[in-house]
């Protein structure tokens, strides 16, 4: 299978942000972004593998400073690393407010997909040309993110088989919540 260079499939998508994608606060929905995000991932992955791909986890999705109506924003997209059937794809998120040109980076964020065959099972994706240095520490970077999650995964599941609630009290003194059982 032949590489591909990242260039080949970075993506860009820009959206105007109308009055109808505000929430109660006159600030851009979270959840709008997020679905901008999957789409921008998705073209992105699609295009690198050649096939139908699926989101399997959405990390480092912040939002820090709000997106208000009537910027522009822009989502680049960029593989950052492969795997045999997985991709990690890096987004950085930016804000533009039209009138003063003035941009704000709202976010970067990284979605893992997974390629999908025709037959519904994950597919090998081409390997990745890493073509300058930016590129090179991006899929290093994603390889030390990976090792990482997996051993919070792990993390994760020992200490919620870990949760004793004989010790619930004790545990929770300093927390802010009651414990009033119902019989
Ligand atoms: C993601 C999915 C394809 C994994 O299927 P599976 O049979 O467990 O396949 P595998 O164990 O062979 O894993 C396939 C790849 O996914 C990766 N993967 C699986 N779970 C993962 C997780 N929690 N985090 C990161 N990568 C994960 C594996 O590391 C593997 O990558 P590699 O081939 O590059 O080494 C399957 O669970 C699925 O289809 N999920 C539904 C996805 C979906 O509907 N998304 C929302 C709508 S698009």
């Amino acid at each position: 299978m032949q590489a591909r260079p990242v260039s080949y499939s970075q993506t860009t998508i820009t959206e105007l942000m109308i009055p109808s994608y505000a929430n109660f606060g006159g600030k851009i929905h979270g959840g709008i972004l997020l679905s901008l995000m999957d789409k921008v991932a998705y073209a992105t992955a699609s295009k690198h593998a050649g096939t139908y791909c699926v989101t399997v986890t959405v990390d480092k999705v912040e939002f820090l400073q709000p997106v208000e109506v009537g910027e522009l924003v822009a989502l680049k997209a960029s593989v950052n690393y492969v795997g045999k059937t997985s991709m990690v794809i890096g987004i950085r998120v930016e804000a533009q407010q039209i009138k003063t040109g003035k941009i704000k980076h709202t976010n970067s964020c990284y979605f893992t997909m997974v390629a999908k065959g025709d037959d519904d099972k994950p597919a090998l994706v081409p390997p990745l040309l890493l073509q300058n240095q930016e590129e090179v520490k991006r899929f290093i970077e994603a390889l030390h993110m990976k090792e990482i999650k997996q051993n919070i995964r792990q993390q994760m599941d020992d200490a919620n088989s870990a949760v004793h609630l004989d010790k619930a009290e004790e545990l929770l003194a300093n927390e802010r919540c009651e414990i009033q059982l119902k019989a």
